[in-house]
């Protein structure tokens, strides 16, 4: 398989899980998307329609600042690129992040975690923040899945 990476958000520790056993599976390295500031619990109340959440995910141009940086973005061919879907879609810092980069002839699969909703319009939304690469949905890991079949889908991808 080419050279890859696991990158994440993760606001409450789901999706972490997951990304860290998806490293595991892949032989991937692994690499956490931190807000700059991080999301409070306050932050990430949906029911709230003047959270902080709320208000970034109403506003398409928002773009939460992503604390650090991939040093060696250019040695990887494949980006494995995980979040929680937030009002059914990726969280804006997940645009933010590829914007920091020229993702020019990699392939981001994208992975997620959820509540139950699919990816949405996912793939349309981080395809703009990424000219020039391949954004492909790649499944929803909800529910734990252990290393052997996360290994069976990479397998599957044949990368
Ligand atoms: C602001 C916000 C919006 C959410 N929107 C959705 C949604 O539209 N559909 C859904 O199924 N789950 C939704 N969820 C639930 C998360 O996707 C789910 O709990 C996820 O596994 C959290 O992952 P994390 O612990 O890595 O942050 C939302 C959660 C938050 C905080």
């Amino acid at each position: 398989m080419s050279k890859a990476l696991v990158a994440y958000f993760s606001a409450s520790g789901v999706t972490a899980k997951v990304a860290s056993r998806l490293a595991e599976a892949a032989r991937a390295d692994l690499f956490e998307i931190k807000p700059e500031t991080p999301y409070t619990s306050a932050d990430l109340n949906w029911q709230d329609k003047n959270s902080r959440s709320s208000v970034e995910m109403r506003d398409a141009s928002s773009r939460p600042v992503v604390a650090g940086k991939v040093a060696n973005m250019g040695d990887y061919d494949v980006i494995f690129l995980g979040f929680p879907i937030w009002w059914y879609v990726a969280p804006h810092i997940i645009n933010s992040f590829l914007e920091g980069y020229d993702m020019t002839g990699k392939k981001i699969i994208l992975f997620a975690t959820s509540g139950g909703s699919g990816f949405g319009k996912s793939v349309a939304g981080l395809q703009d923040s990424s000219p020039g690469a391949t954004v492909m949905e790649g499944k929803l890991l909800n529910g734990n899945p252990a290393v052997a079949e996360l290994k069976d889908w990479v397998d599957s991808l044949q990368l």
